[in-house]
């Protein structure tokens, strides 16, 4: 058994609009502020039922019933409240966060305790306790971001788990990952003696938290272990504040550490996120591509130069998939462009910000190389600028380059890749011929991919007039070619019984769109199994009607730039579509039946 999430409710209920929703079932007119009708619920001949727009509530002064939206939907369709959340979710073509009876209790207690535990570190901080800490925020300069980030400080041994059994959190701390107990059996905080950084969701809550220690003992920093709230690998430090400012810039700069972050705040750069000690993922890739068309790994430079390189190459655990499908996928369908840029040895970017101001910071990121010339740099150094390496590095990176989509791409890093090598172009062209044709093909395939939908979606309609009211759902208005388009809206602004017989009444159609009609009619169809056929059909027109709102969307948030509350509703939106374009994918990945 499973439960609707009370922010969904909430959503829900907010995103409704009482008069659409009865105005489906009864007829209303408008008079002043309020709408009338016949009441549903009782026979009348003049209207008492009324409905307070403003108030979103019902009142009968016939009958007296009344109510919200919800209990309409319950008294009139005999729904149970469940089911009314699920038939207005789907008004709104929202997807419902199911959560499993107990769980998401047990998600909302690990909130509180984590929320509870936030503001005791910061008191703490605050306080006598947070002396030393703030002494040390202090000399790195990062005091006045305590707030914005709600650093906070962990004294020794039971302090927390004190204050949360007050809060009767006690049967929270250890999933939280607030507390640990010892093999005795013994219970204690998990952080002691650390600078605080809370770690939040994409909507501020915190839901782990990372602890430095104020002097150089080890380790350094702790982390939260993983728990139902956090996932490593999938979080970003800092979202929450880069937010507005990712979508601003257009761009996220991606750092290593806490206080790398901390210190670009401090010096107003603002569109930056943290990993967690981690390699940057696919996962974080793909979030980060709704908001920004350009993404900035910044690593650190180290003493020797090893540790970069070893770094890199876990960062680009990303870079390991150049050339395998995943990637692929990635560069194609994200458009999002990736650099990376190397700081000085032994530099990270809290220091060199600190030492060297933000212009300097700043001139890294601006001359930060394109990703694939990055990997292009470093499959040359790892074999050697030598005759035999050059071989080597030659075949390497063009197997590199010719996995890229875009054939104008592939050209680019070619002449770099020859200049790099001192070859000519014509020989390093000779070298990716062959694979560069096999994906130019595959391109000019792509990009088609709308119209032949669209057209294979008219043929099945035409041929298959049972389907026609699938019509409703392909968003036509969104159509890509104009004649497809027009025929498409044609049908649509048929009744449902003129288009079970479409093929009998063409003379009420234009006559310039009679020849793509006969055209589509006969058209072959591919013969085996036409069900699933028109489903994937239907599948994909969706899919692309999501990516175009999605499009629309990131515009909009563009355009209305620092305004908090607007974006952070656009931004709201924007996850609830994407995550509904996952849905659709894993739908369509599972051979999806409905
Ligand atoms: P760094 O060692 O570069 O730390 O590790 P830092 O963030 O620059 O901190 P300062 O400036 O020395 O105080 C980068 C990140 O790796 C993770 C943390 O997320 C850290 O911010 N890390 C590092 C750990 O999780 N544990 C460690 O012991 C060290
Ligand atoms: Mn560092």
């Amino acid at each position: 058994m499973s439960t609707i999430v009370e922010e969904d409710i909430q959503h829900v209920r907010q995103q409704t609009n009482i008069v659409d929703i009865i105005g489906e079932h009864v007829t209303l007119k408008k008079s002043g502020r309020t709408f009338r009708g016949l009441c549903p619920f009782h026979n009348e001949k003049s209207p008492s039922f009324h409905i307070d727009h403003a108030k979103q509530l019902y009142h009968c002064f016939g009958c007296g019933v009344g109510g919200d939206v919800i209990t309409f939907l319950m008294k009139h369709e005999g729904l149970d409240f469940r089911e009314a959340i699920e038939y207005l979710a789907r008004k709104i073509g929202y997807t419902l966060n199911l959560e499993k009876t107990g769980n998401s209790g047990m998600r909302s207690g690990l909130l509180k305790a984590c929320e509870e535990a936030t503001c005791f570190y910061q008191r703490q901080l605050a306080g006598k306790a947070g002396t030393a800490a703030r002494k040390y925020l202090a000399e790195r300069k990062l005091e006045d971001l305590s707030e914005k980030f709600r650093l906070g400080f962990s004294p020794d041994w039971d302090s927390l788990i004190k204050f949360l059994k007050t809060k009767k959190l006690d049967g929270q701390m250890i999933g939280a990952g607030l507390a640990v107990r010892s093999e005795r059996g013994r219970v204690y905080d998990r952080f002691r003696g650390r600078l605080i950084f809370p770690i939040t969701d994409n909507q501020g809550r915190p839901i782990a938290f990372g602890g430095r220690v104020l002097d150089d003992s080890m380790p350094k920093y702790l982390n939260s272990p993983e728990t139902p709230l956090f996932h490593k690998g999938s979080v970003l430090y800092g979202l929450h504040q880069a937010k507005n400012d990712l979508i601003r810039t257009d761009t996220a700069i991606i750092v290593e550490g806490y206080t790398d972050l901390l210190a670009l705040a401090k010096h107003g750069i603002t569109n930056t996120v943290a990993t967690l000690g981690t390699a940057f993922t696919a996962d974080h890739l793909k979030f980060l591509s709704r908001f920004v068309k350009k993404i900035v790994l910044v690593f650190d430079g180290d003493e020797a130069g090893l540790k970069a390189a070893e770094r890199s190459s876990g960062y680009l655990d990303l870079a390991r998939l150049p050339g395998h499908e995943v990637f692929n996928e990635l560069v194609d369908k994200v458009e999002t462009e990736i650099l990376v840029a190397v700081l000085p040895i032994s530099y990270d970017p809290a220091s060199l910000i600190m030492k060297e101001g933000r212009e300097s910071f700043q001139a890294r990121v601006s001359g930060a190389s394109p990703l694939i010339n990055f990997l292009i740099d470093r499959i040359i150094q790892r074999h050697g600028a030598k005759k035999s390496g050059r071989v080597i590095s030659a075949k390497e990176a063009t197997r590199l380059i010719s996995s890229l989509p875009s054939a104008v791409a592939q050209e680019e890093y070619m002449r770099y890749l020859a200049d790099k090598l001192d070859l000519t172009y014509e020989t390093i062209t000779q070298e990716i011929f062959q694979s560069k044709r096999k994906l130019k093909d595959a391109g000019d395939e792509k990009k088609s991919d709308r119209s032949s939908a669209e057209r294979e979606f008219l043929k099945l309609i035409l041929q298959y007039p049972e389907k026609a009211d699938a019509i409703e759902k392909v968003c036509i208005e969104e159509w890509a070619e104009s004649d497809l388009k027009e025929l498409g809206i044609f049908i649509k602004s048929m009744t449902g019984s003129e288009r079970k017989t479409i093929t009998d009444s063409l003379h009420g159609i234009d006559s310039s769109l009679q020849g793509l009609l006969s055209k589509l009619m006969i058209e072959s169809l591919p013969v085996n199994d036409i069900e699933k056929y028109f489903r994937d059909i239907v599948l994909k027109l969706k899919e692309l009607s999501l990516d175009h709102q999605i499009k629309l969307l990131r515009k909009e948030l563009k355009e209305i730039k620092n305004e908090d509350k607007q974006s952070d509703q656009i931004f709201e939106k924007l996850l609830k579509l994407e995550h509904k374009r996952r849905e659709l994918k894993e739908y369509a990945k599972d051979g999806g039946d409905s």
